[in-house]
């Protein structure tokens, strides 16, 4: 692959609006065998096995169940699920892995948090080759993890049997709308050569200075009016580092996250 070809990736950015246009089953087909054939852990026989494999994905492509879907998941963007002809949602399974030991004879020892670890792994692997291979063939993707945070109702909504996880989601469509490129990390942030360096405070700040730029347009831009514009002038929040810190990721949102991967672990009973 020369090195253009890799533009698409580099290019890519998440979609939220969609054309109206069915995804070709072929197409639909070749983004599923890009997750199928992921690297996953637990290969250890001799060349590999792809381990066991322990994701399921569940397509939906029915408009009515999308329709539910967006209801269930997305309250403040209600269009984007409905939207996007396929939506795929990517679970940790070690059900099958527990039923198929049980059938060859095995033990169904699977589950606890190092089976865990090694599934979530398999999922994530698998849902960002789909992001790559859906991208290639013109398709925009969105991972919506609000997924995450409806055990109950997922595990209704999709028939789901314990040990079967809801991780993440993709929705998929031909894109409608191209939206700016995300303001990301320059490479001496993220790249660390031979050992770690820490940065200085000025390093740091640099860091994230596009990041910052693309904060304060966004807060110019907010109406005057906005709920969210008057939440964040009477914090007193100036900065991206603290909007980030205390308005939207706020210990207390970590808390409640916490308790939902509790609720999951234990409504899946992977825990
Ligand atoms: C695991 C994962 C979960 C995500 N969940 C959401 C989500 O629930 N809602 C959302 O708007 N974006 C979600 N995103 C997308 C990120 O917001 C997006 O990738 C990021 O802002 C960078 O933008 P880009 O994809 O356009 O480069 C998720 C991304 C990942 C990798």
């Amino acid at each position: 692959m020369s090195e253009s070809s890799l533009d698409f990736l580099f290019d890519r950015r998440s979609i939220l609006h969609f054309k109206d246009e069915e995804i070709p089953q072929d197409v639909l087909n070749k983004v599923l065998v890009a997750a199928q054939r992921a690297s996953a852990p637990g290969g250890t026989l001799t060349g590999g096995y792809r381990g066991a494999q322990p994701i399921s994905i569940i397509v939906v492509k029915d408009k009515a169940r999308r329709a539910q879907l967006n209801e269930m998941l997305c309250e403040g963007r209600k269009v984007s699920i409905q939207e996007a002809p396929v939506s795929l949602i990517f679970c940790v399974d070690t059900h099958r892995l527990n039923r198929w030991a049980a059938v060859e004879g095995g033990e169904s020892h699977f589950s606890g948090m190092g089976v865990l670890w090694v599934s979530l792994r398999a999922v994530y692997t698998a849902a960002q080759n789909s992001v790559i291979a859906a991208e290639a063939m013109g398709l925009g993707s969105q991972y919506i993890q609000e997924i995450v945070w409806q055990p109950h109702t997922a595990l209704d909504f999709f028939e789901l049997p314990k040990q079967v996880m809801p991780v993440t989601m993709l929705i998929l469509g031909y894109p409608s709308e191209r939206p700016p490129l995300a303001p990301t990390l320059p490479l001496e942030a993220i790249v660390h050569e031979e050992t770690y360096h820490d940065p200085s405070d000025d390093d740091l700040i640099a860091y994230y200075a596009d990041k910052e730029v693309y904060f304060q347009n966004w807060v110019k831009n907010l109406p005057v009016d906005s709920k969210l514009r008057k939440h964040i002038e009477k914090k007193g929040v100036e900065t991206l580092a603290q909007f980030v810190s205390q308005v939207t990721y706020t210990e207390s949102f970590y808390r409640w996250r916490d308790d939902m991967i509790k609720i999951n672990l234990a409504v899946s009973e992977l825990e």
